[in-house]
């Protein structure tokens, strides 16, 4: 098969205030989170490099540093690991991020929506179709998923965005797609509309955090206003690009976590856990014995809903 050619530029909008997660995320970015051993955000950049991509853009705001100490060298723990003969550690940090790739940070002023933050990268990405990545929407898949959409983009050569059947009842949590062809995985988008309601979703094909941009999206986000829920939408923009040239929603492999809800986190700890090379035998073993007592138990679920009285430790605050 010929090789396609390269998308340089990954965009991870990174900038909102995680409000879902609070109080969790009051001070520290949701995308620091951690599944099992690693922050949701490493595990983007790896999808990321995967793809190709070499220029990784992170669109920054308030509470947000943390993200840049992660890519940044640590010469001072270096050090101190060197010295405990720990370099397999200092191996694991030199991992974090190889050192082909390039990190940009760019501050989005304020939270003024999704639409917003991928405009805040046009300085950085010039005139190349590129990645959005949020790190937030965890998908495992055998192939990473940014890699699959690039190679529909190699054999469509238009906008491409990752899509997954969602149940009707949450059409209001996504954006939502009407496509031309309903079975098919890559199918032109018809219409696009942030999170409708499901008496009037055209569908229940729902978006998700993955898209693959023409350039020329930004010159539609420069022209939109706010939208749904007062903030300038991704999705308007590229309702507008649609006018224009064609979009593809793609259906993506995977399994796809939404690692913005607690429950979502939670699903993907496992997961993630039981699939660890070290930690999954043990965890298993864990997590049996514990499906086991809960089975035993009179009123499945009684004694994690139960409220427990606070532990010494609790009470000292
Ligand atoms: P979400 O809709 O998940 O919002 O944003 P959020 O603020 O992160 O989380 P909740 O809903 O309040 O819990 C989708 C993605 O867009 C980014 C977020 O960081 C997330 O990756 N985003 C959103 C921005 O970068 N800037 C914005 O102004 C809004």
């Amino acid at each position: 098969m010929a090789k396609r050619p390269l998308i340089e530029t990954a965009v991870f909008p990174v900038a909102g205030r995680g409000t879902r997660f609070l109080p969790a995320t009051k001070a520290s970015p949701k995308e620091m989170l951690p599944v099992v051993d690693k922050p949701l955000i490493q595990y983007a950049v790896e999808e990321a490099l995967a793809a190709g991509a070499r220029r990784l853009v992170f669109i920054t705001g308030a509470s947000k540093r943390a993200i840049e100490d992660h890519f940044d060298s640590d010469q001072e723990l270096e050090k101190l690991l060197e010295s405990q003969g720990k370099s397999d550690l200092v191996q694991q940090l030199h991992s974090v991020l190889p050192s082909y790739a390039t990190c940009i940070y760019i501050r989005q002023p304020a939270p003024l929506g999704l639409g917003h933050a991928v405009l805040c990268a046009r300085p950085a990405v010039g005139n190349e179709p590129f990645f959005v990545h949020l790190a937030d929407d965890l998908i495992d898949a055998d192939v990473p998923c940014l890699e699959q959409m690039a190679q529909v983009y190699d054999a469509k050569r238009a906008s491409v965005i990752g899509c997954e059947v969602v149940p009707r009842s949450e059409t209001d949590k996504y954006g939502i797609v009407e496509v031309e062809g309903k079975d098919a995985t890559t199918s032109r988008v018809r219409s696009i509309v942030e999170k409708p309601k499901p008496a009037d979703a055209p569908s229940n094909l729902a978006v998700v955090g993955r898209y693959l941009l023409a350039p020329s999206i930004f010159q539609h986000l420069e022209q939109i206003g706010k939208g749904a829920g007062g903030e300038i939408q991704l999705t308007d923009g590229i309702a507008r690009l649609m006018r224009e040239e064609a979009v593809y929603a793609y259906k993506f492999e995977g399994k796809r976590y939404d690692c913005g809800s607690k429950l979502g986190y939670l699903q993907a700890t496992v997961a993630y856990a039981l699939s660890h090379e070290q930690l999954g035998r043990p965890f298993r073993s864990h997590l049996l014995e514990l499906a086991g007592s809960l089975r035993r138990q009179k009123a499945p679920g009684a004694a994690t809903a139960r409220k427990r009285k606070p532990t010494r430790a609790r009470r000292a605050g």
